[in-house]
């Protein structure tokens, strides 16, 4: 089949090469000239994993280009795709200035009948508008038809997830548009759930929020283990097995961030918002996210005597999570703004998303490395922001000796306890009680583990 996609962004690029890779002619649009220009030359503008040769591939076999004319682009695909951006607008609502500007021009250069797919995740209704919109712009009277075919994929994992999803969803309101989507999604053996437009939009954001509820769980779990002196990650696993409830999501850490997660749960709690309905869960589900960081520096703070003036921090991570490049709503750069309010002296490393956070985080108080060790050199303290493998293999011993103290502030849960503790580090943990007593305070654990095992009430 012959598609066009328009925004080639994390969402959009990576469709557009697996879509060809499955046989269509695919033809990528942006308005962003430098992107394209750099697609075509082989340079991806983002990381994501396998990307590289897949478009490289493509381009080759012919069934892969780009270009940022959006007349030329649609010209003769039967099926478009809107992949543009909705960031968060002020009031948590999503802006769909993009997707607005994007079905004006799709209106204006209709010239015979086009499947226009929405895979930006929009808020109920948008579908309709975009409707609406296009119809307003027509300049010949041509039939069309839209359809809500929202994303599932997880930056980091996403070819390997849009290849293998555990569902696609159309949203649909006529069934020569869903013929077409139904054959365009053919070689998928999972299930299409197919249904009217609104009830497509509310599946991803109820997905996204559910997922953000699951993670907030697990941090409030995680806050009450290390005052009752229980370990998160046994209580996830004891939790997990039932499958019921399933083991996913149920890693307790900083806290939820990215570019999706965050918006999209202050998106539907606007939505819910305007329709009268007070979202009471989703509401707390956003203050624990955000407390989740606050506790995490407090537990820094607290073990260097509530002074972290002229102290060296070093910390792995900036992207929002592992194998991405992408620093959007990162939990990772979000904590290092706290310490670094706080005096402290940061150092920083992260495999992918230095030269991005660069632009985010700038220069001053800061220290961007080229590796995990020199990061380290002469740390007073080391803190684990973002999961890469790569932070979970390091040579610890080495760390410990290039290192100025012994802290080890674990925002992920990714080393074992006992190994770093055995090297000498004091290891501090989400959800786990570590084996510095140092960080008692009123405000603390109820409950200690002394270092013979015994529990210790705090006063
Ligand atoms: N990133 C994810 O993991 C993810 C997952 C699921 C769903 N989504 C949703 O997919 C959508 C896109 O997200 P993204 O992360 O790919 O965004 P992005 O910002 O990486 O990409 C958007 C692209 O659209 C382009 N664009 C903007 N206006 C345009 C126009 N008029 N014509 C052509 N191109 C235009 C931009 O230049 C940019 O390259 C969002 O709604 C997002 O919520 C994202």
């Amino acid at each position: 089949m012959k598609l066009a996609i328009i925004g080639t962004g994390y969402i959009g690029l990576v469709g557009a090469a697996v879509f060809a890779d499955w046989g269509n002619e695919v033809i990528g649009i942006d308005i962003d000239l430098k992107k394209i220009e750099r697609i075509k030359s082989g340079d991806m503008p983002i990381y994501e994993p396998g990307l590289s040769e897949l478009v490289l591939n493509n381009i080759s076999a012919k069934r892969l280009d780009f270009t940022t004319s959006l007349p030329k682009g649609i010209k003769d695909a039967e099926v478009v795709f809107i992949c543009v951006g909705t960031p968060q607008g002020d009031d948590g609502s999503a802006n769909l200035n993009y997707v607005w500007s994007v079905a004006k021009e799709i209106g204006e250069n209709l010239d015979e009948y086009k499947v226009i797919v929405v895979k930006s995740t929009v808020p109920v209704g948008t579908n309709e508008r975009v409707k609406e919109i296009i119809k307003e712009n027509l300049k010949n009277n041509v039939r069309f038809d839209v359809v809500s075919n929202p994303e599932f994929l997880r930056e980091g994992s996403s070819i390997e997830d849009m290849q293998n999803t555990d569902r696609t969803v159309v949203g649909y309101d006529s069934e020569r548009a869903l013929k077409v989507m139904r054959k365009l999604y053919s070689s998928i053996e999972s299930p299409l759930v197919e249904c009217d437009l609104r009830s497509a939009e509310l599946i991803k954001y109820a997905s996204n929020a559910f997922l953000a509820t699951k993670i907030s769980f697990i941090n409030e779990i995680a806050q009450l283990c290390e005052k009752a002196g229980a370990n998160v990650q046994t209580v996830a696993k004891g939790m997990g097995l039932d499958k019921r409830i399933g083991n996913h999501f149920l890693n307790a850490g900083l806290g939820y961030g990215g570019s999706c997660f965050p918006k999209d749960v202050a998106a539907l709690y606007k939505t819910s918002t305007d329709m009268a309905y007070d979202f009471k869960l989703l509401r707390s589900v956003m203050e624990v996210n955000h407390r989740q960081r606050i506790n995490y520096v407090k537990k820094i703070e607290y073990s260097f005597g509530k002074n972290l003036s002229g102290k060296t921090v070093a910390c792995l991570g900036l992207a929002f999570k592992n194998n991405t490049d992408d620093i959007r709503e990162s939990v990772a750069i979000k904590t290092i703004r706290i310490i670094r309010g706080l005096g402290a002296k940061i150092k920083v490393y992260d495999p992918q998303a230095v030269e991005n956070a660069k632009n985010d985080l700038g220069l001053s108080n800061v220290e961007y490395t080229k590796n995990a060790y020199d990061c380290v050199k002469n740390a007073d303290a080391l803190c684990i922001l973002t999961e890469w493998e790569e932070f979970k293999l390091l040579d610890y011993k080495k760390v410990k000796s290039l290192m100025k103290g012994s802290k080890i502030f674990d925002g992920r849960n990714l080393l074992k306890q006992d190994e770093v503790e055995k090297l000498g580090f004091e290891y501090f943990a989400i959800g786990k009680i570590s084996n510095g007593l140092d960080i008692l305070d009123e405000e603390r654990p109820v409950y200690a583990i002394l270092r013979n095992g015994r529990r210790q009430k705090n006063k």
